[in-house]
């Protein structure tokens, strides 16, 4: 196994510039979904194999983790599960066409705690815009996190948007994940019962 960092800068200039960011798409009558720093991509893996007419794509800033999702998906499936190599705070338009993609998923994004790095976080009404550009009219942003400051940042953001509006009732968190599929930080907070904030936000 390659040595794996456990946090990348996504201000860093060669991060910035990332030369081979892929053009996604699903292939031709299937839907995409997409989770958004997938690192493991445990969530897409059981959102898979419950949905094997659906592609599902991580987008990771650690090109190791996206090897080695894309080594393991290749010999042991599922088949419809890929990762690519892009920072979504600056690829977004490369990534995906516009109305191209049925759900995004962003589990857990990076906290960046301390007040000097509140810069490297990706939530905020730039991320939101993209979102809500690249989604399918009625597609869905789901985002699910434990750091209370970042969900209030993501209610924020999305309130403020004209273009999405909560599933659950304005400035509201959802109660659960609706998606019977777990991420792996999502797993470690239930095992620790920390308290996990939800969003669910539809395309108007
Ligand atoms: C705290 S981890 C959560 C991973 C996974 N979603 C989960 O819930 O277990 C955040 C992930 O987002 C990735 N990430 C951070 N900034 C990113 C960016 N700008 N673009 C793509 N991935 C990013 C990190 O490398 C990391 O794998």
């Amino acid at each position: 196994m390659p040595r794996i960092r456990q946090h990348v800068n996504p201000l860093k200039s060669d991060l910035l510039d990332i030369a081979d960011v892929p053009r996604v798409a699903a292939p031709p009558g299937q839907a995409l979904e997409v989770e958004l720093g997938a690192a493991e991509a445990h969530f897409l893996i059981d959102r898979a194999r419950a949905d094997a007419a659906t592609a599902f794509v991580g987008v990771e800033i650690r090109r190791e983790l996206v090897e080695a999702v894309n080594g393991a998906c290749a010999a042991a499936g599922p088949a419809n599960v890929r990762s690519v190599f892009a920072n979504m705070s600056v690829d977004m338009g490369r990534l995906f066409a516009d109305g191209s993609v049925r759900r995004f998923f962003l589990n857990f994004p990076d906290p960046w705690f301390k007040s000097r790095q509140h810069k490297r976080r990706v939530i905020g009404p730039g991320l939101m815009t993209e979102i809500g550009r690249a989604l399918a009219p009625g597609g869905e942003l789901f985002v699910q996190t434990d750091i209370f400051a970042l969900a209030l940042d993501a209610m924020a953001a999305l309130e403020g948007d004209d273009g999405f509006s909560s599933v659950a009732g304005a400035w509201t968190f959802l109660r659960e994940n609706p998606y019977d599929a777990k991420s792996r930080r999502e797993r470690q907070c239930e095992s620790e019962d920390a308290r996990i904030w939800r969003l669910l936000y539809r395309k108007r």
